[in-house]
């Protein structure tokens, strides 16, 4: 039974009740939805990257909510309650940040920046500070230093594994969620669609910023990123 359906993914119910499916589909969105496509098979690739990356995560003892991949599309997860946080991280400028403060893209940063957006569609996802989540009740001081702690590491772990294959890790969103043991742990998907990834060499966008600003085949994109870490 559906849960939850979401523009890249829907959320599937279980016979245990610790556990959900996430469903990978071949919708691929952009600017809050404005820009919009289907992609076939996009889900197929995105399920597949996000396995790998979350099974490196869960390798180096990032606390995440994978179980195991079950399907072509399907992932099995523990249950958790998404906060209501879009954390980003930048290791160089790229997107919203340089439209925002008019930086050109491409500089490399000396320390990563990490961000909060309240994931809210129907204001946009907007930019807020530390102040503002414990304001609204989003999450605790406690949380968000703990969040803030991990997404730092996990910027590491997965800076590591895409130079390992030759691609630059520009900048990436991650979602949160508290387990039934109130357990935070690093929840949705890590993709393509989640991360801006540039060729070490060339600079070419594999990400889907080629869907975004028309750079090209999306899917070609997303197959040499899952080819890379086949290898
Ligand atoms: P931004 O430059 O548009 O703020 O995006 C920063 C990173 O976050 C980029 O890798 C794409 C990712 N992202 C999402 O996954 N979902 C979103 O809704 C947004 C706005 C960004
Ligand atoms: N995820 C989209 C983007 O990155 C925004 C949306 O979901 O519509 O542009």
């Amino acid at each position: 039974m559906v849960l939850y359906e979401g523009k890249a993914k829907k959320i599937l119910r279980t016979d245990n009740e610790n556990e959900f499916i996430v469903y990978y589909k071949d919708d691929a969105t952009a600017f809050n939805g404005e820009k919009k496509a289907e992609i076939s098979s996009k889900g197929i690739l995105n399920n597949k990257i996000s396995t790998k990356i979350f099974e490196n995560l869960e390798r180096q003892g990032i606390k995440t909510h994978y179980i195991k991949n079950i399907s072509e599309r399907e992932m099995l997860v523990k249950k958790v309650d998404i906060l209501l946080l879009e954390v980003i991280v930048r290791n160089i400028t790229a997107g919203s940040f340089c439209k925002r403060v008019g930086i050109e893209e491409g500089i490399v940063l000396d320390e990563p920046i990490f961000e909060l957006c309240y994931k809210n569609d129907e204001y946009g996802d907007p930019l807020i500070n530390e102040d503002h989540a414990v304001a609204m009740g989003l999450a605790t001081r406690k949380e968000i230093e703990y969040i803030k702690n991990e997404t730092l590491k996990i910027n590491e772990v997965m800076k590591k594994f895409f130079l390992d294959m030759n691609l630059k890790l520009v900048d990436f969103k991650l979602e949160f969620g508290k387990d039934k043991d109130g357990n935070i742990l690093l929840a949705d998907e890590i993709s393509p669609d989640t991360c801006r990834l540039w060729d070490k060499d060339t600079n070419e966008k594999l990400d889907k910023d080629r869907f975004r600003r028309d750079l090209g085949d999306l899917l070609a994109g997303y197959e040499e990123v899952l080819s890379r870490m086949s290898n």
